[in-house]
């Protein structure tokens, strides 16, 4: 089975449109055309600066509703207008900072994908639940309530392990492909027709260039998804290499 490949820069709360629109000049002017996805999430306030055409676009979240009384929230359509083609959706930073419910995932994902966006799906344990032995509940947990009666073929997932994100520890590639292989045959089960094994499932969570080419020889691993290495440019282009 060949799935499709993705390296996707999370961006985070960083970078003004000025300094987007720089990044972007210059991952055009070094980086090759790749045959994997590659994209790049902003923050919404650089979602109007022009993208060179192998470089998707992407929101980092959306709103859960396609409008009206949601103060602070950005629709669907809004970021689809200035060319979103992919969302990132429940990453832990909303889901703990901001308290967004498995539920509220879900409506998200229901939303992206009314409105044509690829939603990339987040799902990942912390600490305390790993040390406890509870990763896989976790993340099956996660998965019911995100896809429920959702087409496994339009959605791509990101395992991204809470301990892992931002601290420069990233999962072992045991680990890593444990916790793939669960979520596939969790999906299996469930969608049945084999249909964990055609869905992209990236890792994220403090991939840089330093490590990725380990990470990029594990068969289960279908992309990355990338926050602080993807800020800067040399490090980006080098993640690209790998692609
Ligand atoms: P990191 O972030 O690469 O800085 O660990 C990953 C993410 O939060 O998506």
């Amino acid at each position: 089975m060949k799935r499709s490949r993705y390296l996707i820069g999370n961006w985070k709360m960083n970078k003004t449109s000025q300094q987007t629109a720089l990044f972007i000049e210059q991952l055009a002017e070094r980086g090759e055309k790749k045959e994997a996805f590659i994209g790049i999430a902003p923050p919404f306030t650089s979602l109007h600066i022009p993208f060179s055409v192998d470089v998707h676009k992407g929101a980092q979240n959306i709103g859960l509703s396609s409008s009206g009384a949601h103060t602070g929230e950005v629709s669907p359509e809004m970021i689809g207008e200035h060319g979103a083609s992919f969302v990132i959706l429940g990453h832990s930073e909303r889901r703990t900072v901001y308290h967004e419910t498995d539920s509220m995932v879900h409506t998200k994902v229901e939303l992206a994908l009314q409105y044509g966006l690829l939603p990339v799906v987040c799902v990942g344990e912390t600490e305390s639940e790993r040390e406890k032995g509870d990763t896989m509940e976790v993340i099956k947990h996660q998965l019911a309530a995100a896809l429920s009666g959702i087409d496994l073929r339009s959605v791509v997932i990101a395992y991204e392990p809470l301990w892992a994100i931002g601290t420069g520890n990233v999962a072992s590639t045991k680990d890593i492909e444990k916790v793939h292989r669960g979520i596939r045959n969790y999906l299996n089960e469930h969608y049945g027709d084999d249909a964990g094994e055609e869905v992209s499932i990236l890792y994220g969570g403090s991939v840089k260039p330093s490590n990725i080419e380990e990470l990029v020889s594990v068969s289960e691993i279908d992309g990355f998804l990338v926050g602080g290495a993807s800020l800067k440019i040399e490090d980006f282009v080098s993640l690209t290499l790998h692609m």
